[in-house]
């Protein structure tokens, strides 16, 4: 199929696997869906390529890895072609990465790998999508945060809780929050996808990708501009800063 103004155009990073993954995957089900999946290495996205053959939507595949800045700023040449005048409906920034630690044992440069990972990647990918969100349908940014980030949760995590993932995701939220004020045209929100079976999440997660992707396209497609700066659950929840 090829791309039409009137498909819902998606822009996913980190899709190779896990909640990416599947999130392309329900998204490929319906054929109103343009999905530009991107991926640090595509020859070995196996599962992603091969979601091609029974999918009803369009599949874009483009290679992003998101702490390389210069890649990032190549952007805009890849969705052009593949977006031909159209703009970009939602850009999902999901990609992430998790390494356990607390504050008095952390690695800096874990921190700042993780900073540059969760929270820097999403606001320059943010920064080079905005002309092609500005013509898009809906304007919607989905940043995937993480309840780990919630201050007000912190307690009940207890102190053996991941402290630089944490922190990258507090500043993922409040990214979210300057950019509704700075952008109040645009639909911006932090979306928890619950506990989640993946390599991040773990077997002893407690939800199915399944079921979390499928809140996540619900928040997603049913926000309207009232909910944008808002923290929320996969299931709508908000939760609390
Ligand atoms: N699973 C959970 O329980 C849970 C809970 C709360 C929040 N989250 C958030 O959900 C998001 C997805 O997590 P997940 O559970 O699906 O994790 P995952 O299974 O470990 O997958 C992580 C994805 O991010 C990609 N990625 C990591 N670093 C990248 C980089 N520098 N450039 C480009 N892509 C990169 C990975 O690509 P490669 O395959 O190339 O490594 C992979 O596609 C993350 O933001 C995470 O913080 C997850």
């Amino acid at each position: 199929m090829s791309s039409s103004t009137s498909q819902n155009t998606w822009l996913i990073t980190g899709a190779s696997r896990g909640i990416g993954l599947e999130l392309v995957r329900q998204l490929l089900e319906s054929p109103a869906n343009l999905v530009v999946a991107a991926c640090r290495t595509p020859e070995k996205a196996t599962a992603l390529s091969g979601l091609k053959s029974s999918a009803k939507g369009s599949l874009h595949v483009i290679k992003l890895e998101v702490t390389d800045f210069d890649s990032m700023r190549a952007v805009p040449k890849a969705l052009e072609p593949i977006l031909g005048g159209s703009g970009l409906d939602y850009l999902v920034n999901n990609a992430g990465i998790l390494k356990p630690d607390t504050p008095l044992t952390l690695d800096p440069e874990v921190l700042l790998e993780t900073l540059r990972t969760n929270t820097v990647g999403p606001a320059l990918l943010t920064q080079v999508c905005v002309p092609f969100l500005d013509k898009g349908k809906t304007k919607k940014i989905i940043n995937i945060t993480s309840t780990l980030g919630s201050i007000a949760s912190a307690d009940a995590f207890g102190p053996g809780a991941v402290a630089s993932y944490s922190m990258s995701k507090t500043a993922l939220n409040m990214l979210t929050y300057k950019l509704k004020l700075e952008r109040p045209d645009l639909v911006a929100i932090t979306l928890c996808p619950g506990w989640v079976k993946t390599d991040l999440g773990g077997e002893g997660a407690l939800l199915e990708p399944k079921e979390s992707i499928a809140g996540i396209i619900k928040v997603a497609t049913s926000t309207t501009a009232a909910d944008s700066g808002k923290f929320l659950r996969y299931n709508g929840e908000v939760v609390p800063w």
